[in-house]
């Protein structure tokens, strides 16, 4: 399990409140006494292969639960023939998700999923983590779409124009590297 902190997602809660007003994620009363459950990176190589994409594990995605545009993502997944798994919380518990898969604040967007040990943040396009996952690069911690670029899969608005947008990898380190542009 990956546990690690560091000091720059400590500053995520407040930028999430901040930012994410399109989520609608105002903070739920419920509390957290335990983080959701991680997903044990050791099950993923035998699972591996089993799919056009190279994994079968499920997409388990951590969201507010009054997101819309995270529920239209899901939306995006499923129908590319993703198995996701959802988990409803605060933005509280959301913060702590993201801060234990680290999270950095240039990185954050509404929500954050994890499959094949991989982290996915934002509204990453189906097809770009189809390709992630088929390359499995071992130096690569996650992948982004940084904040809610209009255009992106689940972020698609009638009469505006989308946004240019970068999906991005990190590593362990925090370094970020263009991994496609939309
Ligand atoms: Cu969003
Ligand atoms: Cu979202």
């Amino acid at each position: 399990m990956d546990l690690r902190t560091n000091g720059a997602t400590l500053a995520l809660a407040g930028i999430l409140t901040m930012g994410l007003a399109a989520c609608g994620g105002s903070a739920d009363a419920e509390t957290a006494d335990a983080a959701p459950p991680l997903v044990e990176k050791a099950d993923y190589a035998e699972a591996a292969a089993a799919t056009a994409y190279g994994s079968s594990e499920t997409l388990v995605v951590y969201k507010s639960a009054t997101c819309g545009c995270c529920g239209k993502w899901v939306d995006h997944m499923e129908t590319a023939g993703f198995d996701v798994e959802v988990h409803e919380m605060s933005q509280e518990e959301l913060s702590a998700v993201k801060k234990d898969k680290g999270i950095t604040s240039d990185l954050l967007s509404c929500h954050t999923a994890e499959i094949a040990g991989y982290v996915v943040e934002g509204h990453v396009p189906a097809d770009d983590l189809k390709r992630l996952l088929k390359q499995s690069p071992d130096d690569v911690k996650g992948i982004a779409v940084p904040g809610m670029p209009v255009g992106s899969p689940g972020m698609e608005m009638e009469g505006k124009p989308a946004d240019e947008y970068d999906v991005v990898t990190f590593d362990k380190a925090g370094e970020t590297k263009v991994f496609a542009s939309h």
